[in-house]
């Protein structure tokens, strides 16, 4: 499955870090692109993963490299960073 990531770059996002971690997954050679608002201000930054719309928030670029490895190339979403308002357990 091809899989690529949607890094919200809007305002509330980029004050906690997004450009950081936009940049975390480019430098990964993952497909990675900025999104607008996604409506979860105050929550970012925010990574939405597809086609699965599995969704993390709070996302710091040290955590970029784990995520790619587990989600985007083994199929295995990383559980505790998940958004729980939308993956609750
Ligand atoms: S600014 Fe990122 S969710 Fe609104």
């Amino acid at each position: 499955m091809n899989r690529r990531v949607l890094v919200c770059q809007n305002t509330s996002c980029r004050k906690y870090g997004a450009a950081q971690v936009l940049k975390a997954f480019q430098q990964a050679k993952v497909a990675a692109e900025r999104s607008g608002c996604l409506g979860q201000c105050g929550n970012g930054p925010m990574v939405i993963v597809l086609p699965e719309a599995i969704w993390y928030d709070r996302v710091q670029p040290r955590q970029v490299p784990i995520i790619v490895e587990q989600h985007l190339q083994q199929g295995a979403p990383v559980q505790p960073w998940l958004y729980q308002k939308f993956h609750a357990v």
